[in-house]
C-alpha cells in the first residue's frame, strides 16, 4: 500500500524530465530573437540609449553598427522597431500594413489637451477609415485643380510681400500657408493680422510643447491625470486646461464661421462646402463631427508643415545658391521673363521638379520627427503621423516584432543613405535629373518624406503641388543669396535645425532680389488680377 502510493506520488515526477524532452523535441518552440539592441540595462532597459535630440542620427548610427536595417530598442517592457531603410519601411508598413497601421496613443495628447480629434492620431479603426475615405475624396488628384486658383492668389500676394519687405520673409511665409489653408479649408480670404490665423499658430505651438517636453507625468504615470490642478505636480493640468481650449477653438471657430457664412450667403466653395454637400453627409450630428475634425485636422496639420517646408527651401538656397541658376534659366526658357508660372506648366520645369525633389529629401522634415522619447509605463507620447503600432507577432529577416511595438521609419535614414545619395549633406537638385536633362525615372524615394502604407500623408498631393507652384514663382522672379553685414560682406549660414518636433531650420537670415527690372511690374500686375 505504502509502495503504491508512494509510486503514485513520484512516478510522474520521475518522468517529468522525459515529458519535457519529449515535449520539447516534437514541438520545438520556435525562438525568435528581436533585432539586433544596443544592451540595456536591467528594467529600464534601453530607456537612456534614445536620445532626446535628433534620435534620428543615432537610430542610423546604430543600424550601421549591427549592420542590420531594422533596429529594436526596449524599455520598460515596451518595444521600439526602427527602420533604417525604404526597403524594410515598403516590406513592412505597405505590404503587411494590416498589421502594421495602428498608432501609439498619448493621453496627454488626445485625452487631456484637445487633440482628440486629430484624426491623424487614431488608431487604424472604423473612424479612421471613414475619415480619411471623406478627406481623400476632396483631395484626390482630380479635385486638386479646384485648389490651385487659392494657392496662387496667395503665392501671388507673398511675392508682392517679398518685394515690400524681404527682410521679414518668414513672416510673409507665415501668412502664405495659413491663408492658402484657411482659403481651401474654409473658404476664408484672411488678411495678415485675422485672429484665426494666430490661433492655429497658437494651437500649433501646444502640439511643439507636448511633444518638444518628451514627457507628462499623465503619460508616464497614467492615473495622474485624475489629479486635480492645484496639486503639487499638477501644474500641467491648468497649461492643458487652458491649451484644451485653444485647440478647441482651433477645431470650432472657423467651422462655426464657416456656417454663419452659409447663411448669410457668403461662403467660398472649399473643402467644407464639399464635405457638406458630399452624399449623405448631411445635417446629422455624426456628420457635423466628422466635418469639424476633417476640417480642423486638415488646417492644423496643413499649414505648419508647408511652412517649415518653405522656409527650408530659403534655406537651403542660402547655403547652395548656385543651384537656382539652371532653375532660373530655364524658367526665362518657359516664361520668357513675360508672365508668372502656372501648375501646368510642370511638365515643361523638370529642374524646377528636381529642386522641389531635393527639398524634401534635403530636409525632411515630418518623418524624421520620429521622437518618442517620451514613453513609458503606460503610454508612449507619439508625434503626429509619425511612429506605427502593431498590432500582432510579427517576423521580419528572421527577428521577432512582438505585437504592440511602436514601429518608426526613420525618413531621414533613407533619405541620407550615401549609397543612394552621394554626398548628403550637399542640397544638390541634378541628382534627380536624367543625363538629358529629364527627372529620372525612380524618383519614389522622396515619398518618404510623407509617411508610409495606410498611413502616408492623404494631402500630400495638394502639399507638393503648392510648394511647386511657390517655388517655381519666387524663382522667376528672385534670387535667393546670403545676407550681407554691414560691410557688405556675405554672412556665413549656420546650418542648424530643430532636433525635436520636426527637423527644420532655425531661423536665419538671406537676401532676396529681384531678378531683372521687369520683374517688379509682373509681380505687381499679378497680385491685382487674381
Ligand atoms: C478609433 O480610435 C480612436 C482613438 O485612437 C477613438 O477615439 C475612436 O473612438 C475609435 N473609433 C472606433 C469606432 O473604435
Amino acid at each position: 500500500m505504502l509502495r503504491d502510493d508512494l509510486n503514485c506520488l513520484l512516478s510522474p515526477w520521475l518522468l517529468l524530465p522525459f515529458i519535457l524532452a519529449w515535449i520539447l523535441l516534437a514541438h520545438p518552440i520556435k525562438r525568435l530573437r528581436y533585432p539586433p539592441s544596443p544592451n540595456g540595462l536591467p528594467i529600464i532597459g534601453n530607456l537612456f540609449d534614445i536620445p532626446v535630440d535628433s534620435p534620428w542620427l543615432k537610430y542610423a548610427e546604430l543600424g550601421k553598427q549591427f549592420g542590420s536595417d531594422v533596429v529594436h530598442f526596449e524599455a520598460l517592457g515596451r518595444h521600439v522597431v526602427v527602420l533604417n531603410s525604404a526597403k524594410a519601411a515598403r516590406d513592412l508598413l505597405e505590404k503587411r500594413s494590416s498589421i502594421y497601421s495602428g498608432r501609439a496613443q498619448s493621453i496627454m495628447l488626445s485625452e487631456i489637451t484637445g487633440w482628440h480629434r486629430n484624426w491623424g492620431l487614431w488608431q487604424y479603426n472604423e473612424s479612421y477609415k471613414s475619415h480619411r475615405k471623406a478627406f481623400v475624396q476632396h483631395f484626390r488628384p482630380e479635385a486638386l485643380p479646384g485648389y490651385y486658383g487659392k494657392q496662387k492668389k496667395g503665392i501671388h500676394t507673398f511675392l508682392h510681400s517679398l518685394i515690400d519687405a524681404p527682410d521679414d520673409f518668414l513672416a510673409h511665409i507665415q501668412y502664405l500657408t495659413g491663408q492658402v489653408i484657411l482659403d481651401a479649408v474654409y473658404g476664408f480670404e484672411v488678411a495678415r493680422d485675422d485672429p484665426l490665423l494666430a490661433l492655429t499658430e497658437h494651437a500649433a505651438f501646444t502640439l511643439k510643447q507636448i511633444v518638444g517636453a518628451n514627457m507628462y507625468l499623465a503619460d508616464i504615470i497614467p492615473t495622474f491625470r485624475h489629479i486635480p490642478a492645484w496639486f503639487p505636480g499638477g501644474g500641467y493640468k491648468r497649461r492643458a486646461a487652458e491649451w484644451k481650449k485653444l485647440v478647441g477653438s482651433m477645431y470650432e471657430e472657423p467651422y462655426r464661421m464657416y456656417k454663419a457664412a452659409l447663411r448669410e450667403g457668403t461662403a467660398r466653395p472649399c473643402l467644407t462646402s464639399a464635405l457638406m454637400s458630399a452624399k449623405g453627409n448631411r445635417a446629422s450630428e455624426s456628420a457635423e463631427l466628422l466635418q469639424v475634425s476633417i476640417a480642423g485636422t486638415t488646417y492644423g496639420a496643413g499649414a505648419g508643415t508647408t511652412m517649415d517646408t518653405l522656409s527650408a527651401f530659403f534655406f537651403a538656397l542660402t547655403l547652395f545658391p548656385e543651384t537656382q541658376i539652371a532653375v532660373q534659366d530655364e524658367l526665362d526658357d518657359v516664361l520668357c521673363r513675360e508672365r508668372l508660372p502656372i501648375v501646368k506648366d510642370e511638365a515643361a520645369l523638370p529642374r524646377t521638379t528636381a529642386m522641389l525633389y531635393e527639398l524634401l529629401r534635403y530636409v525632411e522634415l515630418l518623418s524624421a520627427s520620429v521622437l518618442f522619447h517620451l514613453i513609458y509605463l503606460e503610454s508612449w507620447l507619439t508625434l503626429p503621423g509619425i511612429p506605427h503600432r502593431s498590432t500582432t507577432n510579427d517576423e521580419y529577416n528572421g527577428y521577432l516584432i512582438p505585437a504592440g511595438s511602436i514601429v518608426i521609419a526613420n525618413a531621414w535614414a533613407m533619405l541620407h543613405d550615401a549609397s543612394v545619395f552621394p554626398e548628403p549633406e550637399r542640397f544638390d537638385p541634378t541628382r534627380f535629373l536624367a543625363a538629358d536633362g529629364s527627372l529620372k525615372g525612380d524618383i519614389s524615394l522622396v515619398g518618404e518624406a510623407f509617411g508610409f502604407g495606410r498611413r502616408i500623408c492623404p494631402g500630400r498631393q495638394f502639399a507638393r503641388d503648392f510648394v511647386w507652384l511657390a517655388i517655381a514663382s519666387i524663382l522667376a522672379m528672385f534670387t535667393i543669396e546670403p545676407a550681407l553685414d554691414e560691410g557688405g560682406e556675405e554672412l556665413e549660414t549656420k546650418v542648424e535645425f530643430t532636433t525635436r518636433f520636426m527637423r527644420a531650420p532655425l531661423p536665419f537670415k538671406c537676401r532676396i532680389t529681384l531678378r531683372f527690372p521687369e520683374a517688379e511690374s509682373l509681380v505687381r500686375s499679378a497680385s491685382v488680377d487674381d
